[in-house]
C-alpha cells in the first residue's frame, strides 16, 4: 500500500532543541506551526484514529492555538518556542499513528504543482477538510471547534460544527498571516488532473469519507 513506503521513512532520531528555532523568520515559524495543527486534525480524524492518539491531538491543537501566536510575535520567547517544539515532535509522532489523510493529499499535490510551502498549504485545505469529515465525526469536529473558541448553538447540525469550526480556524490562520492570502491557480483546466492526483495520493484512503474524483473536485472548487 502507499503509506507502507512513509512508514519505512520516518527518522530513528530527532534533535529537539527549542534554541535552534529562535531565528526562524515568521513566516516559517507560522507555516510550520499551522502544518503541526493540520497533523493533529488529521490524526484525530483519520480512520487510523485511536484513544490514546485522540488525547495527544486534542492537546497538540490546544498548543498550537495558544502558543503559536506568542512565538510568532516573541520570537525569542523561549517558553513559545519550547510549547511549539514539543508540539510540532508530538504531531509528527501522530503521523506514525493517527497518520493524516485528505488534507495532507490535497496539499501534497497543491504544494508540489504550484511550488508552495507545505504548511502554507495545509493551512488552506485544513478548513474544506474539517468541513467535509464533520457529517461522519460531529463530536470531533465539534470539540476542535471549542479549542478554537467556538461557541456552538444549542442543537447545532454537524455541517453547521463545520462550517464554524471551519471558519474559526480560517480566523486563527489569518490573524496569523497577518491578512495576506494564499491563491492557488485552480480552474477548469487543471482541476480534474488535480483531483486524479488527489485521489492517488497516499494518506487519502483514510480520510474518514470515501475520497473520489467528485469529492476531490468539490473540496478543490472549496479552497479558501
Ligand atoms: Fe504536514
Amino acid at each position: 500500500m502507499g503509506f507502507k513506503a512513509l512508514w519505512l521513512s520516518y527518522g530513528e532520531f530527532a534533535i529537539v532543541d527549542p534554541a535552534l528555532t529562535a531565528t526562524m523568520p515568521a513566516s516559517l515559524t507560522v507555516n510550520t506551526g499551522l502544518d503541526v495543527f493540520s497533523h493533529a486534525f488529521e490524526a484525530y480524524t483519520s480512520l487510523a484514529s485511536n484513544p490514546m492518539a485522540d488525547v495527544v491531538c486534542e492537546k497538540i491543537m490546544a498548543e498550537v492555538f495558544q502558543w503559536l501566536p506568542v512565538a510568532k510575535e516573541e520570537p525569542s520567547n523561549q517558553a513559545a518556542r519550547q510549547r511549539m517544539s514539543v508540539a510540532a515532535s508530538l504531531g509528527g509522532w501522530m503521523l506514525s499513528s493517527g497518520c493524516a489523510h485528505v488534507g495532507h493529499s490535497l496539499a501534497h499535490v497543491l504544494g508540489a504543482k504550484f511550488h508552495l510551502p507545505h504548511g502554507l498549504v495545509c493551512s488552506y485545505t485544513l478548513p474544506v477538510t474539517i468541513e467535509t469529515v464533520a457529517p461522519v465525526l460531529p463530536e470531533k469536529v465539534k470539540y476542535v471547534g471549542n479549542i478554537l473558541g467556538v461557541d456552538f448553538p444549542e442543537n447545532v447540525s454537524p455541517e453547521e460544527i463545520g462550517r464554524l469550526t471551519a471558519e474559526a480556524y480560517r480566523a486563527f490562520r489569518d490573524r496569523l498571516m497577518d491578512g495576506k492570502s494564499c491563491e492557488f491557480p485552480i480552474d477548469e483546466s487543471n482541476i480534474h488532473a488535480l483531483a486524479q492526483e488527489v485521489c492517488q495520493e497516499a494518506f487519502a484512503p483514510l480520510t474518514p469519507v470515501k475520497v473520489d474524483e467528485e469529492l476531490a473536485v468539490k473540496m478543490l472548487r472549496e479552497i479558501r
